[in-house]
């Protein structure tokens, strides 16, 4: 990732997007690979403060039930030596007030908000630690499509103030368009496709990719015909049969392990030619 992007991470359910994000956090150990932030593997950058943080999706569950929100947003900062103790309750307020709630509600506990509150105090205990970047996991999933809008729009404005980068997770292709820079594909644990937002849009280049941008629901298309993906899934587990509707792509793909990434400009496809 660049500094600075923000780039989308789409996928069918279940395909690994919450898993590649919480490996790239630090949460999850790889089984394979190494995760590095600016050259320092992750578990290590930056000693005590991480400069990686995750949005979940569901704010309910991972907001302590039994705590504050002052103690909620106020603890890692604390812990870390972010700021002085005397000052943790004024920094709390301050970040609050920044993500549209009211530095009142330092007392209140998480049940005592609505469903958009919630997942704006989850971005303030992300800010807290005053992040680079931010993995947002479905962070506005569970909202209303109306309080979406305006927590979207939030995360777009903290990052023009903090200069935030972020890995934008959603099954949601919408919401990835009208935020991201570049976009991944991933499918079935694998990364099929990364491409600029615009370009993928306009010509997805991976049999899945094209699958899953068809399959947009569009308010202006009644009757719909659905082209299933051809070819065969072997295990799970065994590597995916990329390009399997197309025949061309088909012949190069035995001459190529699908986890070669090939370019064509700004853009790198599994299992294309390395022509
Ligand atoms: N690269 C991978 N190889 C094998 N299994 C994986 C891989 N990535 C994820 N999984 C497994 O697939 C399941 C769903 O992954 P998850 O990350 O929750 O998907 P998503 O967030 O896209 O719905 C989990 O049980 C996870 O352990
Ligand atoms: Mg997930």
């Amino acid at each position: 990732m660049n500094e600075g992007e923000v780039v989308g991470l789409v996928g069918e359910s279940g395909c690994g997007k919450s898993t590649l994000g919480r490996v790239g956090c630090g949460l999850y150990a790889p089984s394979d690979g190494a995760v590095r932030y600016r050259g320092q593997p992750v578990e290590t950058a930056d000693g005590a403060r991480r400069p990686i943080q995750m949005i979940f999706q569901d704010p309910f569950a991972s907001l302590n039930p039994r705590m504050r929100v002052g103690e909620i947003v106020g603890e890692a900062p604390r812990v870390h030596g972010l700021v002085a103790s005397g000052e943790v309750e004024d920094y709390v307020a301050r970040l609050l007030q920044r993500v549209g709630l009211d530095a009142g509600f330092v007392r209140r506990y998480p049940h005592q908000f609505s469903g958009g509150q919630r997942a704006r105090v989850g971005i303030a205990r992300a800010l807290a630690v005053k992040p680079e970047l931010l993995i947002c996991d479905e962070a506005v999933a569970a909202l209303d499509v109306s309080i979406q809008a305006q927590v979207l729009n939030l995360f777009l404005d903290l990052r023009d103030e903090f200069g935030l980068t972020y890995l934008f997770i959603s099954h949601d292709l919408g919401v990835v368009r009208h935020l991201s820079n570049r976009v991944v594909v991933m499918y079935l644990g694998r990364v099929v496709e990364i491409a600029a937002t615009e370009e993928l849009f306009a010509a997805p280049n991976h049999p899945y990719t094209q699958a899953l941008l068809a399959e947009v629901p569009r308010i202006d298309r009644r009757r719909r015909t659905f082209v299933p993906i051809k070819g065969e899934i072997r295990r799970r587990s065994h590597r995916p049969p990329a390009a399997t509707s197309i025949r061309a792509a088909r012949m190069r793909c035995r001459a190529a392990h699908p986890r070669r990434l090939c370019c064509a400009k700004s853009r790198r496809a599994a299992s294309l030619p390395a022509t």
